[in-house]
């Protein structure tokens, strides 16, 4: 049996009673180590608390190397760890089909995930759109195709999760050329960084998808201990210094409820100014009032 097992978002202790129960009786463990980290347990602290030796699965064990993952899976139990939800962001359908393929059974046990979790900021997850990523720009290289699916939720009012990049296993452009295995230190994008970015584009496209001054919640950490939440325009977050790993941004869509609001003010440094900030960006995308055609003379 393949068990792909959600960790959920910080403690080692976060996996559920399945989860932990079906880890113990593996005889191997990855933990996929290139989408997210479990913000308080290093690999040692998690080798202790199963009992078990983890094995780190980067991006290209994970993609390339599923066979080694995968091998006996069909006589023995293999555990695959994710953070979050095996399901939650990032898909891992690929080692399911393949494991499919090979006529092996897989077992999903789920746990909490970033994309739920966001909940905690105020917003209703029901009011969200697309889900977009920002990934690090380089001086040549500035994907910007997230761009109309920002436009697209906040034209029909629904609220965008920014899931920010990590880069937790990379090789330098000159390393890679000449074949060394040699890694960077991780990379996390910061809020600020994020939205740096998102002006550099606005400025670019010019389509008002979003302004400077559209307001947007900074979160950072969720489920530890140090979890933390900034409202503020997305200008303002730009300055924002939002500490260690993990975060993510959300992009208030153009409705936003009444108690939505109450929720956020508490995260604002101005809170009047926030609400206001709140009120002119919903403003934008309001359809012009309607008003009634003008009789022609004759008809009267
Ligand atoms: C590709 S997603 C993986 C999601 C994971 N599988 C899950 O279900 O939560 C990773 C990104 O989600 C966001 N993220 C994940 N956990 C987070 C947390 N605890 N607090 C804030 N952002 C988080 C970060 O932007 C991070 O780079």
């Amino acid at each position: 049996m393949l068990y792909l097992i959600g960790l959920g978002l910080s403690y080692k202790s976060d996996i559920t009673v399945r989860g932990l129960e079906a880890v113990k009786q593996c005889s191997r463990v990855y933990l996929e180590h290139y989408t997210s980290i479990l913000m308080a347990a290093s690999q040692e602290e998690l080798e202790q608390f199963y009992g078990k030796t983890v094995i780190l699965a980067d991006r290209e064990l994970v993609e390339s190397g599923s066979d080694e993952i995968l091998r006996d899976a069909d006589r023995e139990d293999v555990a695959f760890l994710v953070v979050g939800d095996p399901f939650g962001a990032t898909t891992h359908t690929d080692l399911v089909l393949r494991a499919k393929k090979a006529g092996i059974a897989v077992e999903t046990i789920h746990n909490a995930s970033v994309m739920n979790a966001v909940g905690a900021c105020g917003l209703q997850l029901y009011n969200f759109g697309q889900t977009i990523s920002m990934v690090f720009f380089t001086d040549s290289w500035k994907p910007d195709s997230w761009y109309d699916k920002i436009w697209e939720n906040r034209k029909i009012g629904l609220h965008t999760l920014v899931l920010l990049d990590i880069k937790v296993k990379e090789q330098s452009i000159e390393n890679m050329a000449r074949g060394r295995l040699i890694y960077e230190p991780p990379r996390y994008m910061s809020i600020s960084q994020c939205c740096e970015q998102l002006l550099e584009i606005e400025e670019k496209r010019h389509d008002q998808a979003y302004t400077p001054d559209t307001p947007a919640v900074a979160i950072s950490r969720l489920g530890s201990a140090s979890q933390t939440f900034k409202s503020g325009t997305i200008r303002e977050l730009a300055e924002y210094d939002c500490g260690e790993p993990l975060h993510s941004l959300v992009i208030l869509g153009r409705q936003c409820h009444e108690l939505e609001l109450e929720y956020l003010l508490e995260f604002a440094e101005d809170r009047e100014k926030f609400r206001t900030d709140v009120s002119k960006d919903q403003q934008f995308f309001k359809p012009a009032p309607w008003v009634p055609p003008q009789q022609d003379a004759d008809e009267d």
